[in-house]
């Protein structure tokens, strides 16, 4: 009965005995899915990798890849999603974070070593960045700890030169923020290594509207994460501006972009 009621109706909300059973085999994630489900097939290959972090398009382990520290990050079936199109989804994101580090990484800007891409079950293992901490985690903690923010001073020119560059090789990283952005060695400074993370939105443009688009986006979280940055912010655009000859064109856009915002939100 339940069979044909699910015939009839697929989207019924009626579990089947086979679907309670893996339930209580597989036990729900935050997110909906289930821990072992669709991407049971990714299960050999995250032998010996712990759960680490989970995001709402990732889960993030950690182990080992022929000896070496590694990330892994596998973007699991959505299942909210239509199957057809997830899958088209998160092999584009995939790809595009592969790729992106790729052309980075010959540009000789930091993001870490992708040490091997399955595009099966969509995970990337990576370098791992031992020791590391977002750029997020580190001006909260400079901010709170009533620290002197002028010596955030010196992060905020590397992140600015770390982004002209990036953008002179016409890469957009398109979610720009300052979870996405490590410090290798856990601390800011002249000998700051700021390493940049999750490409997977990234694209290729040479239009100075898609590089102002990616400062937008990181003005945006820059200052609603980070509360009276304003200025610190204009020392990174700043930095920007004097990293590239490119720059003043993306900083026009930025100003056209961030005019556009105040109007939309002027309208309502
Ligand atoms: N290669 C790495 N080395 C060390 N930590 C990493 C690495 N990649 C990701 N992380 C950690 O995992 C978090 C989430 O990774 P990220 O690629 O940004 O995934 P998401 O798409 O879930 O945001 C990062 O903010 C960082 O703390
Ligand atoms: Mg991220």
């Amino acid at each position: 009965m339940l069979e044909r009621s699910r015939k009839i109706n697929p989207g019924a909300a009626v579990p089947l005995r086979a679907d309670r059973r893996r339930q209580r085999r597989f036990p729900r994630l935050p997110d909906g899915n289930m821990a072992s489900d669709r991407s049971d097939s990714a299960a050999p290959l995250l032998a010996g990798c712990a759960l680490w972090k989970q995001g709402a398009e990732a889960r993030i382990y950690r182990g080992k890849f022929l000896g070496r520290a590694a990330v892994v990050k596998h973007r699991f079936p959505k299942r909210y999603r239509h199957p057809q199109l997830d899958e088209k989804l998160t092999r584009r994101r995939t790809v595009q974070e592969a790729r992106a580090a790729l052309r980075c990484r010959k540009a000789g800007i930091s993001v870490p070593v992708v040490y091997f891409v399955d595009y099966t079950t969509h995970c990337i293992f990576m370098e791992d960045l031992v020791g590391s901490i977002t750029v997020r985690d580190h001006i909260v903690t400079t901010q709170q700890s009533g620290d002197n923010p002028e010596s955030l001073g010196g992060l905020a020119d590397e992140m600015g030169r770390i982004l002209a560059k990036m953008h002179d090789e016409d890469v957009i990283h398109g979610d720009l923020t300052t979870s996405n952005m490590l410090l290798r060695n856990g601390s800011e400074g002249p000998g700051a290594d700021l390493v940049l993370i999750d490409f997977g939105l990234s694209y290729t443009s040479a239009l100075p509207e898609d590089k102002g688009v990616d400062m937008y986006v990181l003005e945006k979280a820059f200052l609603s994460t980070h509360p009276n940055t304003e200025s610190l912010f204009q020392q990174l655009l700043n930095s920007y501006t004097a990293a590239s000859k490119k720059a003043p064109a993306v900083i026009k856009k930025l100003d056209e972009v961030r005019l556009r915002g105040r109007k939309r939100s002027m309208v309502g």
